[in-house]
């Protein structure tokens, strides 16, 4: 996984806990790479998993949540360093382009990137079924990321996880996204 994203996990973590408990933490995790990441860098990701979990334990908070959460920050992080991949007309025309676009694209730029594939589907012009799948678990890293890129084109669509789980590729999760009904002026 490249190093921007563990900076981009530690600096939440940082804004958490706290500086000091944060260097304690990564200590505590016994990181082959000892905690120092460089943005162009590719470690492990199971050293991230390794912080998302001593995070959990000392804060005593759930796992999922604490991805979940990653993947807002991220979310909010791509759209200031990647504003060309959110020129869309709304989240299911950006969500259409993540597998077949945008990932490509860093794949592009990061040869060694480790990507999740995602396949989407249009059950009308309102109810998108997104299916995540990769050999690492972080399906609550897409969730989140999803949730943030909802509130950036304005909040009118609701997330569902219809499914989610491991099968014979590694693990996934069936996403339903659904376009609200517009608040109506009287
Ligand atoms: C809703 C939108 C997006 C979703 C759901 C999503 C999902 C994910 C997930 C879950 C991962 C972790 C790897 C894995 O699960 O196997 C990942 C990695 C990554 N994504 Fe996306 N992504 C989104 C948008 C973007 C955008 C806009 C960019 C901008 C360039 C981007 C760049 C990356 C990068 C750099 C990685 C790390 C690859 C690595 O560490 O090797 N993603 N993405």
């Amino acid at each position: 996984m490249k190093g921007i994203v563990f900076n981009e996990l530690i600096q939440l973590i940082e804004s958490i806990i706290g500086e000091v408990q944060t260097e304690h933490l990564l200590e505590d995790a016994d990181l082959n790479s000892g905690g120092s990441y460089t943005s162009v860098g590719t470690y492990d990701h199971k050293e991230a998993l390794s912080i998302v979990q001593k995070f959990s334990k000392l804060t005593q908070s759930n796992t999922d949540q604490l991805l979940i959460s990653f993947g807002r920050h991220l979310g909010k992080v791509f759209v200031v360093k990647y504003p060309d991949f959110y020129k869309h007309k709304n989240v299911f025309f950006f969500l259409q382009s993540l597998d077949s676009y945008i990932h490509v694209s860093v794949k592009k730029l990061y040869p060694d990137a480790e990507l999740p594939s995602f396949n989407f589907e249009m059950i009308n012009d309102k109810e998108m079924l997104l299916t995540y799948q990769s050999v690492r678990p972080f399906a609550p890293l897409a969730q989140g990321l999803i949730l943030e890129t909802i509130s950036y084109f304005g909040q009118k669509e609701s997330l569902t996880i219809l499914n989610s789980g491991k099968n014979e590729n590694g693990h996934f999760a069936l996403f339903k996204i659904t376009q609200g009904c517009e608040v109506q002026d009287e």
